[in-house]
């Protein structure tokens, strides 16, 4: 059977909010009858095991002495060999049951993990290491998976394989039978004590894994930034900083693990012992009969086994319980809501836009826009101006509500930004983020994202074609059909930056944020997909981050931007009568362009 995702995504979204056995047994839900019969088929086979020693002692005791001995041998064979058939079913049963059962949970968890995952908020995005969370979807859930699988299902054989071998002795001897589990308090004490401090060291384990997952993501996605610097020293240095530590922390568990075991050796081999001993007086004294000590001592051996293995499945069973514990806060993690907001919501925005005192901080205390005024008419061009790090990819963030603004209001269309749920924001707005990303998937399939669904080869043409890029797309042997990345073409970054653009005005938004979008084009590509976006953009708001003054310069409203703050507004003849920083970058641009102009002149006098 395989896991139906859609069904059971939404049977699992509490597993992080409860307690952990709770969350456990939620995860469970569907195969909880086919877990529960693992286990007591498990038991069965346990008691089959214990009844061969009740029939090994009754053999020697009764069937040898007896007069008709030939006429029950027969009988007694059958009965060894039932026995034996029962162990083997039941003992194959429930390992296929339990083994399923784990796999099913850790496909779920990993469905539901990566489901849940995609809709964290930007925030949590921001401040989570994507090796991390790699890690803890493969790494972590595995353990869950084995702990499902075997760990439980072993502390449940071990469990009713010790009360069943307690059970038979006690039937052939009530005083030795407690006599014979005097170590068991010990154990569990001790095995407790232990529990808790490898659960410690095995998260300290399992984080620095995290850790070392990160810098291998890092170090690989930027292989070619490693490269140009010559940094593979450094970073060869790092990972084995890191790895070094994960050895580190690894052997300290090991070592935790390793006291345990001849611990709990010593202990259990002692009463082991004092059985045989005391086993061995009460034959002589006549106590016991032959049969009965000989049955004695291998059930003794196969109750000893179980608690021996009771300690080691506890300590054992904390990976799983920690691997879960840190799976479960992800889970615990807020989901960001799609769907809220009250506003009724209209077939399209007009895109009036009205921002008055607007703030907004990454991290409390630490502004990065301060009081942010400005005001803009439906299907104006606006056009965002400032030095790095300025805010001015913070800004247009807020308009899908990518972040919410911390103080002040965005009033879009009339209507305060929260009031939209933040899924018809981002259907509304088409935003071509400052860093392009593309899947490894087809050029057509890449662009169709946006829509979600199939659209016509003209459309997808066409806003090729206005994004510049339909002609470069012709030029690769397979066309549209081409492979980004890994597998096939490899895309210049004036490419990459072009097929954004037309993924997003393919799906013609009705506001349109583009956000140094055309940082790596030539100026005369720039123009051609400005002219190509007045045509069709005719009467959409859309605002431009650039740091060309040539892609600002006819826009309806200009924004300069310092420092969070908004330091200038208005059009580029206002903003060029002012004393101000566009006046300077105008200047600075200007006579860098004549100096170039002048030098490709005298360049080409000389020839
Ligand atoms: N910032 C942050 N957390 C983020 C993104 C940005 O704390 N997730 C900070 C940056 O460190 C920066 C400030 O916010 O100090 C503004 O960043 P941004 O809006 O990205 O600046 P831009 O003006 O877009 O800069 P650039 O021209 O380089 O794109
Ligand atoms: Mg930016």
């Amino acid at each position: 059977m395989s896991a139906q995702p859609g069904s059971e995504l939404i049977s699992l979204k509490q597993v992080g909010a409860e307690s952990l056995w709770k969350g456990m047994w939620r995860l469970l839900e569907g195969r909880r009858l086919a877990y529960v019969g693992s286990m007591l088929g498990l038991g069965i086979a346990a008691l089959g095991r214990s009844s061969v020693y009740l029939l090994l002692g009754f053999f020697i005791d009764d069937v040898l002495s007896s007069p008709d001995f030939a006429a029950q041998v027969p009988l007694v064979a059958l009965g060894f060999i039932g026995l034996a058939v029962v162990q083997g079913f039941f003992t194959y049963l429930s390992g296929t049951l339990a083994g399923r059962t784990g796999e099913v949970v850790a496909e779920r968890l990993r469905n539901y993990l990566y489901d849940h995952i995609q809709r964290l908020s930007f925030n949590f995005h921001d401040r989570t290491k994507t090796g991390e969370l790699i890690q803890k979807v493969t790494s972590d859930v595995d353990a869950v998976r084995r702990f499902i699988a075997q760990e439980a299902t072993q502390f449940g054989r071990i469990v009713t394989l010790f009360l069943a071998n307690f059970a038979a002795l006690f039937l052939l001897d009530g005083e030795l039978a407690w006599l014979s589990v005097i170590c068991v308090p010990i154990t569990i004490l001790m095995s407790i004590w232990f529990f808790k401090r490898i659960s410690d060291a095995y998260e300290d384990f399992q984080n620095q894994d995290g850790v070392l997952s990160a810098v291998l993501q890092e170090n690989l996605s930027g292989v070619r930034v490693v490269k140009a610097f010559a940094r593979q020293e450094y970073e060869q240095n790092k990972f084995e900083k890191e790895n070094y530590e994960k050895y580190e922390r690894g052997r300290k568990l090991l070592i935790w693990h390793s006291t345990f075991w001849p611990l709990s050796d010593i202990i259990t081999g002692a009463q082991m012992l004092f059985g045989y001993y005391i086993g061995a007086q009460m034959t002589i004294s006549g106590q016991l009969s032959t049969g009965d000590y000989l049955s004695y001592i291998t059930l003794l051996v196969w109750l000893i086994w179980p608690i021996r293995n009771l300690g080691r499945v506890i300590v054992e069973m904390s990976r799983g319980l920690v691997s879960f514990e840190r799976v479960s806060r992800i889970i615990r993690e807020e989901r960001e809501p799609l769907e809220d907001g009250q506003a009724s919501l209209p077939e399209r925005l007009k895109g009036e836009l009205v921002f008055e005192n607007v703030s907004f901080e990454y991290e409390p205390n630490m502004p990065v826009l301060k009081d942010i005024s400005f005001h803009v008419q439906p299907g104006q061009t606006v056009a965002l101006l400032g030095s790095t790090g300025s805010g001015k990819t913070s800004l247009v963030s807020l308009l899908p509500r990518f972040y919410d603004y911390t103080s002040g209001r965005i009033l879009l269309d009339g209507v305060e930004l929260k009031d939209y749920p933040r899924r018809y924001l981002r259907e509304q707005i088409g935003i071509v983020l400052q860093e392009p990303f593309l899947f490894s998937r087809t050029i057509r399939e890449n662009l169709r994202y946006s829509v979600g669904r199939e659209v016509d080869n003209a459309d997808i043409e066409a806003a090729a074609a206005d994004a510049a890029v339909h002609d470069v797309v012709l030029g690769f042997p397979k066309g549209y059909e081409t492979i980004v990345g890994e597998k096939g073409v490899t895309l210049s970054g004036g490419q990459k930056q072009r097929i954004t653009l037309a993924r997003t005005l393919l799906k013609k938004p009705s506001l349109l944020i583009l956000d140094d979008s055309t940082s790596a084009v030539d100026t005369e590509t720039e123009a051609s997909i400005r002219a190509a976006l007045k045509r069709q953009l005719g009467g959409r708001t859309t605002f431009i981050i650039a740091h060309r003054i040539q892609s600002v310069m006819s826009a309806d409203l200009i924004l300069v931007f310092d420092k969070g703050r908004l330091v200038q507004q208005g059009t580029h003849a206002q903003l060029l009568e002012q004393d101000g920083i566009y006046r300077e970058v105008f200047n600075i641009q200007t006579m860098i362009e004549h100096e170039v102009e002048r030098e490709v002149a005298s360049a080409n006098q000389g020839q």
